[in-house]
């Protein structure tokens, strides 16, 4: 499978641990490259649900090594707690987990600050997962950041901390915030320095050396492509590149050592948040929800849901050079009798034809669909284990998708489990 990254190719939550943890049986290596706990990611393996945020989707799978890379920013109270999570499942977490040690802190203020900043914008707040993360990635692009280097050198980090501290207790202030405690903020995050050193190390180093062994990295993205803080429906989005080249960047990996690009899309569209969503469908929501489909796998907010967006989705094809697409929750359509397919936009429903999502998110909000629809196939396919066993129907709306997104179809998912994985 050589070196291979996987986006989302929507709003987030397409279904990228799933097909992470399905595509991790051919590779060595996995790695995060940005985002942090704000991302959910599901594995179901048998009758055993797992959620993952910080951990690469590849920790379920005996021998396989995961890589959380410079690029992520990571809450260390928050890992700690999701390894203690996973080891009391029986999953084994030892060398099979590096974590760089430029990788940024999500610190307590970051938490606070998010959530200052959210209820200060009232009605227009963006709906975060109130994670700290865009702090988090505000100071350190601001160069203000403390690092994981930072966190496992015990006097260097009391030192930093306290400088940061008195800072951002002064902005917390202005902004009605509870000031952070230094004591106690110094003790929780020394306790979870001492558990995560092990893990800390150069992951840039060993991701060449890895390389150099011919072994086969996959990069698991966090988010979706319109979340993107370049290319998304700014500032309704989140605070890294969720689009391909973030895997470079966050993990120190040449874009001439990635061979595949890898688009994930659900056969339909969510987002969970603020911020504009042209094909967004209340009754389909309804019958999702009824399902007990689309909560967050975060925060449990119910998604907003809306038919399958091709203009997005194609745009997506441009921006990450995706290759292949993985369909997910087909099986979410199994009882409809028509399908919407949004093909265009028309700026207030009027004008000509656009074909690309405008980037003002509020000409975006303003843009009325222009739909095709196809015919539902009204047949369950959540037990069919091969492309040529699904109704001719759903494989057509599946070409479709792909047709329209501008990349290659390949997998077809029709379930949250491992074996619910259909390869065209
Ligand atoms: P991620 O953030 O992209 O990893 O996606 P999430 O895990 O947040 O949300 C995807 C949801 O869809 C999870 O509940 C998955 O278990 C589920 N899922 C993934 N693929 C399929 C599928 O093909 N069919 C069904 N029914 N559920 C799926
Ligand atoms: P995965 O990896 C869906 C959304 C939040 C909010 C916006 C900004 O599971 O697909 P943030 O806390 O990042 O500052 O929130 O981004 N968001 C996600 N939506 N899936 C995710 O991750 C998300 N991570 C952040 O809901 O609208
Ligand atoms: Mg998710």
């Amino acid at each position: 499978m050589s070196n291979t990254i996987l986006v989302g190719s929507q709003w987030g939550d397409e279904g990228k641990g799933k097909i992470i943890d399905v595509l991790t049986g051919k590779v060595d290596i996995v790695v995060r490259s940005q985002g942090g706990n704000n991302a959910g990611h599901t594995i179901v393996r048998g009758s055993e649900k797992y959620v993952l945020h910080l951990i690469p989707s590849g920790i379920l799978r005996k021998g396989k090594i995961c890589v959380i890379a410079n690029g992520v920013v990571i809450d260390p109270v928050a890992l700690v707690a999701e390894i203690e999570g996973l080891r009391a499942r029986g999953i084994k977490i030892e060398k099979n987990l590096l974590i760089s040690e430029c990788a940024h802190l999500v610190m307590p203020y970051h938490r606070t600050l998010d959530r200052c900043r959210e209820d200060l914008k009232g009605k227009n707040k963006i709906g975060t997962t109130k994670r700290g993360i865009g702090p988090a990635y505000g100071d350190k692009i601001a160069r203000m950041g403390l690092r994981m280097g930072d966190l496992i050198r015990p006097e260097l980090f009391k030192q930093k901390l306290s400088l940061r501290i008195r800072e951002n207790n002064l902005l917390l202030k202005e902004l009605g915030g509870q000031p952070i405690k230094g004591g106690r903020a110094l003790a929780e995050y020394t306790a979870a320095a001492k558990m995560l050193a092990p893990f800390v190390t150069n992951t840039v180093t060993y991701l060449h050396k890895a390389m150099a062994a011919k072994k086969e990295i996959l990069f698991e993205g966090a988010q979706g492509t319109f979340l993107d803080i370049d290319h998304g429906t700014y500032p309704f989005v989140t605070s890294s590149n969720t689009t391909s080249g973030g895997a470079c960047t966050g993990s120190g990996v040449a874009p001439n050592r990635i061979d595949t690009v890898i688009g994930v899309i659900k056969a339909y569209t969510t987002r969970v948040g603020e911020g504009p969503l042209p094909t967004e469908d209340d009754s389909l929501g309804e019958m999702l929800h009824e399902m007990g489909r689309e909560f967050g796998a975060t925060t449990g907010r119910s998604r907003r849901c809306g038919w399958f967006d091709a203009v997005a989705t194609h745009y997506a094809t441009l921006l990450n050079g995706v290759d292949e697409l993985a369909i997910t929750n087909l099986d979410g359509l199994d009882g409809l009798e028509e399908i919407r397919i949004c093909i265009g936009y028309r700026l207030d429903g009027k004008g000509a034809v656009l074909d690309t999502p405008p980037s003002d998110a509020g000409e975006l909000a303003r843009c009325h669909p222009v739909y095709t629809t196809m015919p539902g196939w009204l047949t369950p396919t959540d037990k069919i284990i091969r492309y040529k066993d699904l109704p001719l129907k759903a494989r057509r709306y599946a070409e479709m998708l792909a047709k329209l997104s501008g990349a290659q179809l390949t997998i077809v998912s029709v379930g949250p489990g491992r074996e619910q994985t259909i390869y065209r």
